[in-house]
């Protein structure tokens, strides 16, 4: 439908303005999103796919009070770390462009190259400017204009047309940038907006929308002896399988190429709307794929890693306190931009999506496997806590990427939310022992020892100079 509507304006403008004309891509634009879930986050938004059919919008009769939004920035190109790793695999196949067979043939077409112009794109939110096919409609520009108009239908009684409205975004360029758009569709439907820009450095300590860089003790590796037990044979089989179909060829592809590939696929897709190079893998190493995403997620930022829950702990105190402030304050609108990782903390600190069960290594789980990284947390992704009055009683819900996420154990309000005083008991187990600043040293790398920013923003000037990194 948009596609059509993209395409048949761009037919009317005369597409020829743009180098790359119609190219077969565009007619494959929205053939590949049944693929989106298993990318690793890589690939662009898509809805939380175990909707359980409750209602998006708050239960009928009733009245928002409060709503706070974090949010993960939106399509963007591969880090500089990725991109580098992509760049070899790339470099290795160019050498043979023209000779090669099966399903990496699509590589000998003289047109294709490496899905960024130059390195200066790595990092950065995909946008209209920046894109490079015209007609790619996952940009991330264009996801967090849709998300704000979206907002504004769903939340939009909260904002005052004559106010400005505050917005929190880290200073991580592609971060910002996602906000900045949000901004300027809400731009219409308030007097203003400001954004606060938070430093993401570990100076910032407690007052920090990107908690996990300032907790320097967290170790990404705490696992890795675990998690080395995943078995790689589905990377080595897609890697013999290529240099197989190519046999004449010194191609030498490895398990580590085979992964990149995947990656390969997933960002190609969020910079031109479609990839040729996610038809080399069968469904089966897709999931393979998809569940190792999961399973590192897991023991690195998710419940399965002893830091998770108290870095998460510091934005998710902060919320409950704004929930419990909601009559007091005067904005009703808490909206905040950060990374994936920060989110993941937070949701293990939440429990939204802990079964208590920890991931297996050793083979890939089918009943009670609830912790899906790329679901929680696909590009542009977005959480919701909505506070509501329902006649004289208050409730607290959470929705995800378009999904409501009941509290398994509290959802005996209107539209399976939790009634605001269990809630609170809820955090108050949730958040027992959590210490952000002891767990994480912060008095040893910074002054700031709890968060303000959003009680402050008036009297401090949060305006960290951006980072492309
Ligand atoms: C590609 O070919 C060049 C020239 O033959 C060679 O120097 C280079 O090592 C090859 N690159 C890879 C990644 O195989
Ligand atoms: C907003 O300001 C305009 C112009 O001052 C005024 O006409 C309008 O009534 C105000 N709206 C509200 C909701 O206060
Ligand atoms: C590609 O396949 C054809 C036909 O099977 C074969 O003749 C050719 O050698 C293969 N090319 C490579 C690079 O292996
Ligand atoms: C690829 O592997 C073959 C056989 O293992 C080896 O002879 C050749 O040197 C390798 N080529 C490259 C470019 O690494
Ligand atoms: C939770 O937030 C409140 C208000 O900002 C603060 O006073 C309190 O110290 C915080 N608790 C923790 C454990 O960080
Ligand atoms: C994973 O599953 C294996 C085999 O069922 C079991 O022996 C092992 O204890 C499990 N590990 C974890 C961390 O649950
Ligand atoms: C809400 O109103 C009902 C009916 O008037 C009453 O029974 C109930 O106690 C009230 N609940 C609260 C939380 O005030
Ligand atoms: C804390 O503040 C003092 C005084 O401004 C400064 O000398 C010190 O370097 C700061 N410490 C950290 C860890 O930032
Ligand atoms: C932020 O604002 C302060 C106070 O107005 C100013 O001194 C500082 O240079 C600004 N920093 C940036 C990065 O703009």
């Amino acid at each position: 439908m948009n596609l059509l509507l993209l395409t048949i304006i761009a037919i009317a403008e005369g597409a020829s303005i743009y180098n790359y004309g119609f190219s077969e891509n565009s007619k494959k634009i929205g053939t590949q999103e049944h693929l989106f879930q298993y990318l690793a986050g890589n690939a662009p938004y898509f809805k939380y796919p175990l909707d359980y059919g409750i209602n998006l919008p708050i239960p009928e009769h009733c009245e928002l009070k409060q709503v706070q939004l974090l949010a993960r920035h939106g399509e963007r190109y591969p880090s500089k770390s990725k991109g580098a790793k992509l760049s070899n695999v790339y470099q290795k196949l160019q050498n043979y462009t023209g000779a090669l067979n099966g399903s990496l043939s699509f590589l000998n077409d003289d047109n294709y190259h490496i899905f960024w112009e130059d390195t200066s794109q790595l990092e950065l939110e995909v946008t209209s400017k920046n894109s490079l096919d015209p007609l790619n409609p996952y940009t991330g520009e264009q996801s967090a204009r849709t998300h704000a108009r979206q907002f504004i239908s769903l939340y939009g009684d909260l904002l005052e047309e004559n106010s400005t409205l505050e917005l929190f975004t880290t200073n991580s360029k592609r971060v910002h940038d996602t906000a900045a758009f949000f901004a300027e569709e809400l731009d219409n439907a308030v007097k203003s907006t400001h954004m606060n820009i938070i430093s993401e450095d570990s100076s910032s300590g407690a007052n920090n929308l990107s908690p996990g860089y300032s907790c320097l003790p967290w170790d990404e590796d705490e696992n890795e002896e675990y998690l080395s037990k995943y078995s790689s044979e589905y990377l080595e089989d897609i890697a013999d399988r290529l240099n197989n179909e190519n046999k004449n060829l010194p191609l030498n592809l490895t398990a580590t190429d085979a992964s990149s590939l995947f990656v390969w696929c997933g960002f190609e897709i969020s910079v031109k709307g479609y990839s040729d190079a996610c038809n080399i893998f069968t469904d089966a190493e897709l999931l393979h794929f998809s569940y190792e995403d999961d399973l590192y997620d897991y023991y690195q930022d998710g419940p399965g890693h002893s830091l998770a829950k108290p870095i998460g702990s510091l934005l998710f105190n902060a919320s409950v306190e704004l929930l419990k402030q909601s009559d007091e304050l005067d904005q009703k609108v808490w909206l905040s931009f950060t990374h994936d990782t920060d989110i993941i903390n937070y949701l293990a600190t939440v429990g939204l999506f802990d079964n208590g069960k920890k991931l297996n290594a050793s083979s890939v789980p089918f009943l009670d496997h609830i912790y899906r990284k790329a679901w929680m947390t696909p590009m542009a992704a977005r959480l919701y806590t909505e506070k509501f009055q329902c006649s004289n009683e208050t409730f607290v819900r959470y929705t995800l990427n378009d999904a409501v996420i009941p509290i398994e154990s509290c959802s005996s309000g209107p539209g399976f939310s939790c009634p605001e005083k269990e809630f609170y008991s809820y955090a108050e187990k949730k958040l027992d022992g959590m210490d952000f600043v002891k767990a994480c040293d912060i008095k040893s790398s910074s002054n700031y020892t709890s968060l303000s920013f959003y009680w402050d923003y008036e009297s401090v000037n949060y305006n960290a100079s951006l980072l492309i990194q």
